[in-house]
C-alpha cells in the first residue's frame, strides 16, 4: 500500500542514487515546499547539502526568523542566511508593473543565490521544491496555445545559469501530500499547515511601486488579519488569506480629525489546488472586527474592504 512512510524511504533511496557523493545546494524560500524538500534531502545525504535562504525582505512579519530557527535550531541543518532586502528594495524602486516586479525579483534572486553558491564552493546539484501542479502548469493543454497569466518564475533560469543538475524529490506530489510528508518528517504543524505564499512575496500585494513604508503597513495589517483568522478557528478552512495595500487614499474621520490614508483590501479563498478558487463567505461581524482592529492599530490605513471575487475571473493574488 502507498503510505507517506514508504514514499519517504523510496525518495531517500532515489536521492542517494542520483546524487552519489556529489554536493547539493538548496534555495529556501521560507515556504512549505522548499523546506520539506530540504529536510528530506538532508535526511538522505546529510552535510553534502547546503541550504541558502535568500531573504528578499518581502516576507511577512517574523517569517524570516522562523525559517532560520527551524533549520538551525530544530533540525540543526546548516543554513546560509543572506539578508538582501536593501538590494531588492533598491532595484524595485519605482517598478509598478506586476510582471516587471516578478522579473526583477527573479533576476536578483538568481544573482544573489549564484554568488552565495560560489562562496560555499559550488555544487553539482540544485535542489528545488517543484510540485506536480508546477510541472503540469507549464504545459499547454490539448495542443492549444499556452497563455501566461503570471510568470511564477521565482527561480526559473537558475539551473541553466548555474549549470547544475536538478534534484526535485517532490515532483510527483500535490500540495496536501507535501504537507503530509512534512508531518512525516517532523516539521511543526504551524509550519506544515501554512497557507501558500508567493515567491515574490509582499511585493505583489502592494499594487504600484513598493516602498519600505508600505511594506511595514502591510505587514502589520496582515498579521492582525491572520491573528483574527486563527482566533476564529478559520485558518485551516481557508486555503489562503492575506491583505493587499492599495495605492489609493481615501478620506476618513478619527476623533476630531480628518484622515487621508490608504485603503486595505482583505482576501480569503477556499481552493483545492489554487487553479480555481472561491472567495470565503465570512460573517460580516468577523470582517467588522478585523476592520476595526486594523484601522485602530495600524497607522496609515483608514478604510478596509473585502474582495468577493472568485477565480476565475479573478486571480487569487491581485497582481
Ligand atoms: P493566482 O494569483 O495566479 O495564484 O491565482 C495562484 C497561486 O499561486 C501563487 N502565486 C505565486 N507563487 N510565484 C509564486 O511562487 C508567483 O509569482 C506567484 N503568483 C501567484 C498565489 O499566491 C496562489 O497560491
Amino acid at each position: 500500500a502507498w503510505t507517506m512512510g514508504a514514499f519517504r524511504e523510496r525518495a531517500i533511496a532515489r536521492i542517494r542514487e542520483q546524487v552519489g557523493t556529489g554536493r547539493v545546494i538548496c534555495g529556501l524560500s521560507g515556504g512549505v515546499d522548499s523546506s520539506v524538500a530540504a529536510v528530506l534531502i538532508h535526511e538522505a545525504i546529510g552535510d553534502q547539502l547546503t541550504c541558502v535562504f535568500v531573504d528578499h525582505g518581502l516576507m511577512r512579519q517574523a517569517e524570516a526568523d522562523e525559517v532560520v530557527s527551524l533549520f538551525r535550531g530544530h533540525y540543526n541543518i546548516p543554513l546560509v542566511h543572506v539578508d538582501a532586502s536593501d538590494l531588492f528594495l533598491k532595484e524595485l524602486d519605482g517598478v509598478e508593473d506586476p510582471e516587471q516586479k516578478r522579473k526583477t525579483i527573479g533576476r536578483l534572486f538568481i544573482d544573489v543565490f549564484d554568488a552565495e553558491a560560489k562562496k560555499v564552493g559550488g555544487a553539482d546539484f540544485l535542489a528545488q521544491g517543484t510540485l506536480y501542479p508546477d510541472v503540469i502548469e507549464s504545459v499547454s493543454f490539448a495542443g492549444g496555445p499556452s497563455v501566461t497569466i503570471k510568470s511564477h518564475h521565482n527561480v526559473g533560469g537558475l539551473p541553466e545559469r548555474m549549470n547544475m543538475k536538478l534534484v526535485e524529490p517532490l515532483r510527483d506530489l500535490f500540495k496536501d501530500e507535501v504537507r503530509a510528508l512534512g508531518r512525516e518528517l517532523g516539521l511543526p504543524e504551524t509550519f506544515v499547515g501554512r497557507h501558500p505564499f508567493p515567491g515574490p512575496g509582499l511585493a505583489i500585494r502592494c499594487p504600484g511601486a513598493v516602498t519600505r513604508e508600505k511594506l511595514d503597513i502591510l505587514r502589520q495589517a496582515d498579521a492582525i488579519y491572520l491573528e483574527e483568522i486563527r482566533y476564529a478557528g478559520l485558518y485551516d478552512v481557508i486555503w489562503q488569506a492575506f491583505a493587499v495595500l492599495l495605492p489609493v487614499r481615501t478620506v476618513g474621520v478619527m476623533g476630531d480629525g480628518r484622515t487621508y490614508d490608504h485603503v486595505l483590501a482583505l482576501r480569503a479563498v477556499t481552493s483545492v489546488d489554487g487553479m480555481t478558487a472561491d472567495f470565503y463567505p465570512y460573517d460580516m461581524s468577523f470582517l467588522g472586527r478585523v476592520a476595526t482592529r486594523i484601522i485602530n492599530e495600524v497607522k496609515g490605513v483608514n478604510r478596509v474592504v473585502y474582495d468577493v471575487t472568485s477565480k476565475p475571473p479573478g486571480t487569487i493574488e491581485w497582481e
